[in-house]
Parts: C-alpha cells; structure tokens; sequence
C-alpha cells in the first residue's frame, strides 16, 4: 500500500507530479485556452465584483492561503485577507454579503474552519470551499467550491495536499484574474503554459533527494533551525519549519527574510542552519543581502536557488538548485528540497515520521 516507499509521507511527497496533474486536469488546457473551474463559473459574478476575499484555514492549508493572497491580489486585483480560523472565528469579524469566504482543508473536517465558515455564512458571505476529501463536513457547508485531487493523504504531515491547494488556488486567481481584465490575455496564456511544465520540473525536483539525503546527515542532530524567503517564497518558509517541526521535533521557525534583522538575527551563530528559499525572482537582489547578513554572523546556509545561480553558491554551504519558472508558481517547486529534507532529518533521528506524536489527522476538536 504505500507502494514500495518506506512510508507514505514519502510516497506522498512522491506522487507529486500526478496529484499536481490531477488537481488541474480538465480545468485548464494551454494550447486551446481552456481555463474552466465548474464551482467558479456558478459564482463568477460574485467573484468578479467581491469587495473583499477572506482565506481561513489552519496550519499547513494556512499557507497555502498565503500564497492565494499573493497570487489573487497580484492577478485579480481583490483585496485578500488571510486568518488562522481559531482566531477569526472569535474575533467578531467585519463581514458582509458582498465578501467572499475561501475555506482551505484537506480533510475538510478540522473543526475551527468549520466553525469559521457558520460565522461567515450567517454574516451573509459566500463561501468558497476548498477541500481534498470528497463529501467531507466543509464541502458539504459551503456554497460552491472545487476540489483538489491529490488522492488520499495518509501521513499526518501535509506535503501533496498542499501542492494541489496552491495549484487550484493559483487556477482561481487566474480565472478571477482574466475575467476582472487584471491579467492580460498573452499574461495569462503564459502562466498557463508554464503551469504545465510544472509536474514535469516537480520530478526534476525530486531528483534532489540523494543530496538532500547528505545534507540531512550533517544536520540532523541540530536543536534549531530558520527559514527565511521573501514574496512567493515567505509562506514556503512557514511551510518548511511546520514540517520540520511536527515530524523531527527539532525547533524551528519561518520568517520573510527581512524580518529577520528585527529580532531572529540575535540567534544565529555558527551552530545555527538558516535555509534560504534564493530563487531568482522580484524579491532575489534582497535575499542575496539577506544570505550575506547571515553569513557575516557565520551561521550556516543552505540555499535553495533557481538552476544556473552563480552568485547564491559563492556564499552559501549548501545549494539546491531547482527548475526555473514563474514566481507565481514557485511555491510548487522550492516546497519540495523542503519536504524531503524534513523527511530525511526526521527518519534519521527515528522518528514516526508518518503519525508524529501529539498530532492527528484531523483536528475535530477545537
Ligand atoms: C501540517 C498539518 C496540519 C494541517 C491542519 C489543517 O502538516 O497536517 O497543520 O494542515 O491541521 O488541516 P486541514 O487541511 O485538514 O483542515
């Protein structure tokens, strides 16, 4: 059952360039210029002429929301807000009917953005769901919504579903984009085809893992570790400390790399693993003066770059070099190096990397 893997996180991590596949088969094709969400098309007025979307969600489909903010107001020009539902739902939030409400879950039944969502809906919003698990409680509870199709997910720490929430949250912001007129017609048409390249450069990227594997040897018996990214990359870092946190116990923390200097620099020394998401995107030039400054206080890096990077490597301890691509499509790919060193670290301290302790599935309990 988990397919001669040695678990199913990495399985999972492994089915990647299939479920991505799966989560936007049948609603986009480059060549004809098919971009087409059924839940969408029923509330595309509502879409189009939001005042406002707000994204709740909890931890890992958290991040995944972050990245919807940066891809809705970038290419549909709608201003997002994203709330941890916990605090939404008891914040006696400012809603109305001309609000949208996307609600992100895997297993669609994580008790606080249920909750989140009957707030929102006796405020008169619409709710936009966004869940992996057919028939689930917040696919039944919401007005329309589409699903991912990453196919089951067994191990508690969330890697494909993730991949298939970016990927359909990035085929809305498209969609509300071009029917807003914000994304232009050649804008879009490339972002279309790039996004079915990304399957394919996802398998290049998890052709990393027999050097991830060496760099999760040296730092393995670490007690902390930071991540660091900037625009598209930010809520990658968040990503990358969660999954090392919930499946090696190791200490770790995400922060936009510029944020760094107003507190988290106090902590690096030469002990200390700062992994830098280096791509070259809008935000690259910064992180480059990001890696220096923590170099200048000798802690260790290790980069994530984008294939070909000479300037990253001159200073950093370790490189991971993934496929070029769009920066709105990013995440996609600089998530990966992260998942597989995570997995890594924490096997290697033996771990139960598929059902950590402390941790479920589902969260049905407030
Ligand atoms: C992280 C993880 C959790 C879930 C969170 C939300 O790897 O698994 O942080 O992401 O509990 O769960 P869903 O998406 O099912 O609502």
């Amino acid at each position: 059952e988990k397919g001669g893997y040695e678990h199913f996180m990495l399985k999972e991590i492994f089915e990647q360039p299939r479920s991505i596949l799966d989560s936007m088969r049948g609603r986009m094709i480059a060549e004809s210029n098919h971009l087409m969400m059924s839940g969408i098309r029923e509330f595309e007025n509502k879409f189009v002429n939001a005042n406002r979307i707000i994204i709740v969600a909890c931890g890992t489909s958290w991040h995944a929301g972050l990245v919807a903010e940066y891809l809705i107001e970038d290419l549909a020009r709608i201003p997002v807000e994203v709330e941890y539902a916990s605090e939404f739902r008891y914040r006696n939030p400012i809603l109305n009917e001309k609000d949208i409400v996307i609600a992100i879950s895997q297993s669609g039944e994580t008790a606080d953005t249920l909750a989140a969502i009957e707030l929102a809906k006796s405020k008169g919003a619409t709710i936009f769901g966004i869940c992996n698990v057919v028939g689930s409680s917040i696919a039944r509870a919401t007005d329309a919504g589409a699903y991912t199709h990453a196919g089951p997910e067994i191990g508690v720490a969330s890697t494909k579903a993730f991949t298939a929430q970016v990927t359909v949250l990035t085929l809305i912001a498209m969609i509300i984009g071009s029917k807003r007129g914000t994304l232009e017609t050649t804008k879009l048409h490339e972002l279309m085809v790039e996004l079915e390249t990304i399957p394919s450069k996802v398998e290049e990227a998890l052709q990393l893992n027999d050097q991830i594997i060496k760099i999760a040897e040296q730092y393995k018996d670490v007690a902390n570790c930071i991540y660091l990214g900037r625009g598209y990359n930010f809520p990658v870092a968040l990503e990358g400390a969660l999954k090392l946190k919930e499946i090696s116990y190791i200490h770790a923390e995400g922060y936009p790399a510029a944020e760094m200097k107003h507190g988290p620099i106090a902590l690096i020394d030469e002990q200390m693993p700062v992994v830098v998401i280096a791509t070259k995107d809008s935000s690259y030039e910064k992180v480059v003066s990001n890696v220096q400054e923590v170099k200048a206080r000798k802690g260790k890096v290790i980069a994530i770059v984008t294939e070909g990077d000479t300037t990253i490597p001159a200073m950093a301890d370790h490189v991971i070099e993934i496929p070029e691509t769009s920066e709105h499509l990013m995440p996609l790919l600089s998530v990966i190096p992260l998942q597989l060193l995570s997995y890594h670290i924490a096997v290697m301290r033996g771990c139960n990397v598929d059902q950590p302790r402390n941790l479920a599935k589902s969260v049905t309990v407030e």
